[in-house]
């Protein structure tokens, strides 16, 4: 099926986008409804900020960037390293890795390409950040489905098989529904309704401007669709994090690229991700002290790290480097080290 074949219906989309055009909610990134799109560099970094992450979580990270790199030629001639710790804390590290391959094959390019296609072929672009950049920054007709969308559709639509299966439906009634002119307001108009009316637990159907249309409301009750599937528990994982401290100065070592918080400036720890029992060797032999345990949960496993204070008086071998301790917050720590880090400071001061 084609875009061409189908029924476009104008009331849906007409609808949603009178609505946008009095409520959209002002972002950093965005146009205005109806105003020429916005700086693809912006949309795109914006684009990959917001997956997993809220609008909110984004905010100060996006202001951030935009100072230290202000166009893809910046941020294509950025030091990684740096790049990497201004994104500690915003999590899905491999991100971050991405968006400064992506910068560099943009910059050398001389700019963003402009179809959903070509975007689709670019480092970290999956098939949601190449609509969305391609409708938004470029005005395509690209169907645009991140987890907002969905929801809204699934409603819209009663579509009542349960997700993952559920999506092919929900791609093609998106599909349907969106229109060739404005698909970046569109798309946007469809997180907005998501994220502010149609939302998880408690739509707001009297706000809503297709309520009249809406299948879900229609058939009973909108707040269980769509279908999830059951949750597997997550697994639960134990480990430890070294905290080796001289002379005001803490030892931080370089993750693996590959892997879990790759290429992030961490605490030595256990190898705690291929292990669930916490039992690797410490990095320096000799006595050391519990200073107790942090949580930290990931999407696929939930993490008891206990971390360790070194009372010996060796040092480290291998690469790392000494850190001030009161400048710890500076270092680009993920969550997870940055919350083992408070906690030694804690039980030092
Ligand atoms: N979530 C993902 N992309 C977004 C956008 N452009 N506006 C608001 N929320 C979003």
């Amino acid at each position: 099926m084609t875009a061409s074949d189908k029924t476009i219906d104008p009331g849906i989309s007409g609808r949603l986008l009178d609505w946008y055009d009095a409520h959209a909610r002002v972002l950093p990134w965005r146009a205005p409804p109806g105003e020429p799109p916005p700086d693809p560099y912006r949309v795109w970094l914006s684009e990959v900020m917001l997956q997993q992450t809220t609008v909110s979580a984004v905010k100060p990270y996006f202001a951030r960037f935009v100072e230290a790199w202000p166009d893809v030629d910046a941020l294509a001639a950025a030091d990684e390293a740096e790049v990497m710790s201004a994104w500690a804390g915003l999590g899905y590290y491999s991100r971050a890795r991405n968006l400064v391959k992506c910068a560099a094959e943009v910059a050398a390019r001389g700019g963003f390409p402009q179809s959903e296609t070509e975007l689709r072929k670019l480092p970290g672009l999956g098939a949601y950040t190449a609509a969305a950049v391609a409708a938004i920054a470029f005005g395509e007709r690209a169907v645009v489905v991140d987890a907002n969308v969905e929801r809204v559709v699934a409603r819209l639509f009663a579509i009542e098989e349960p997700l993952p299966i559920a999506r092919k439906a929900i791609r093609e009634r998106a599909d349907a529904i969106t229109p060739h002119k404005r698909a970046g307001d569109f798309a946007q108009a469809m997180m907005d309704l998501g994220a502010t009316i149609c939302t998880a637990r408690d739509p707001k159907c009297l706000l809503c401007p297709l309520a009249d249309q809406c299948e879900g409301k229609r058939s009973g009750d909108p707040a269980l669709l769509p279908i999830k599937p059951a949750k597997k528990a997550r697994p639960q994982r134990k480990g430890r994090a070294y905290w080796i401290e001289r002379d005001g100065a803490v030892w931080l070592v370089q993750r693996p690229g590959k892997g879990m918080l790759g290429g992030m400036r961490a605490l030595p720890d256990d190898g705690w991700t291929a292990r669930t029992d916490g039992s690797g060797n410490p990095p320096l032999a000799g006595e050391w002290a519990s200073l107790g345990v942090v949580q930290h949960v990931f999407t696929h496993a939930a993490l008891t790290l206990e971390v360790m204070r070194y009372c010996g008086k060796d040092t480290p071998q291998g690469q790392g480097d000494w850190w001030p301790v009161d400048r710890i917050d500076e270092a680009g720590l993920p969550t997870l080290f940055a919350k083992a880090a408070r906690l030694a400071q804690a039980q030092a001061g």
